[in-house]
């Protein structure tokens, strides 16, 4: 098994891609916890997990609260008694419009969330890893390098994660903590399904279907890259920002 006795913690387990993350990492023998907003959603997850045999609990953790991820981190520690992975996956992306019509409380919520969740996420878990090792994959988006009229706050919120990875890898290297990002492009999961209904199908699946693979991608082919990242196979792999996006900005 490709992450046999580490300890592995996922932000945003309730659904999407850090359920699916949640879910081939615990099948792939990492103990998770499965932190999110949304308790009962993770608590899913967790007993999805267990279900399969594998070991997890669930943890409600607001991302970009700063107490709520330092308890999210010490409980894992406590439960499972040491950290390898951090996977920063928990995401939003709540408000669309040009930045002159863009509100000012939208912006600093998805920031919080986004950008500052990344950056308490790597401030609690980076001492349990410094020294002994460490696998830290954040949650970028194609977005980071392309822009996405009406998304002023998601894509500068994504910009800076790959900005802020580079900076732990290089700081953290040293003390053998690999920082990756993930860049994915349009992905099937209750995000998607939300930006469908807010800016109508076509706009996500035009682009979609002009990429070189012509079509979304889904949970499963994220989960397959941050599991390549969180694993020893990509040990000389630290600072790096992964698409995985059907080809789209190529
Ligand atoms: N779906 C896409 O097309 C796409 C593309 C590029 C990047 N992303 C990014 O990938 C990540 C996962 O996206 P997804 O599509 O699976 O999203 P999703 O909305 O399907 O799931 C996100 C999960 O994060 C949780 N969450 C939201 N706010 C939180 C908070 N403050 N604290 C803790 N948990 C919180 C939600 O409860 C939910 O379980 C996000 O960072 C997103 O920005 C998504």
């Amino acid at each position: 098994m490709r992450l046999a006795n580490k300890v592995a913690l996922i932000t945003g387990a309730a659904m999407g891609m850090g359920e699916a993350a949640a879910i081939l990492f615990a099948a792939e023998g990492a103990a998770v916890a499965a932190v999110d907003l949304n308790l009962e959603g993770a608590q899913a997850t967790a007993r999805r997990i267990a279900d399969s045999g594998g070991r997890a609990f669930a943890c409600r953790a607001d991302v970009s609260d700063a107490g709520d991820v330092k308890a999210a981190v010490d409980a894992a520690v406590s439960r499972f008694g040491r950290l390898d992975i951090l996977y920063n996956n928990a995401g939003v992306d709540i408000e669309h419009a040009p930045t002159a019509d863009y509100s000012i409380e939208m912006f600093d919520r998805i920031i919080a969330i986004n950008l500052r969740g990344v950056f308490l996420g790597m401030k609690f878990a980076i001492p349990h890893m410094a020294g002994r090792g460490g696998s830290i994959i954040n949650t970028a988006s194609v977005v980071a390098f392309k822009a996405m009229p009406g998304g002023v706050a998601y894509c500068a919120s994504k910009g800076a994660v790959i900005a802020m990875t580079q900076v732990a890898a290089v700081e953290y290297g040293p003390a053998k903590v690999r920082v990756n990002a993930i860049c994915p492009g349009a992905i099937e999961t209750p995000m998607l399904a939300e930006a469908r209904r807010r800016m109508g199908a076509g706009a996500v699946d035009n682009a979609a279907n002009f990429a070189p693979l012509r079509r979304t991608g889904n949970a499963q082919e994220v989960a397959q890259l941050a599991l390549f990242l969180a694993s020893d196979e990509s040990s000389f792999i630290t600072g790096s920002a992964y698409l995985v996006d059907g080809g789209s900005l190529a």
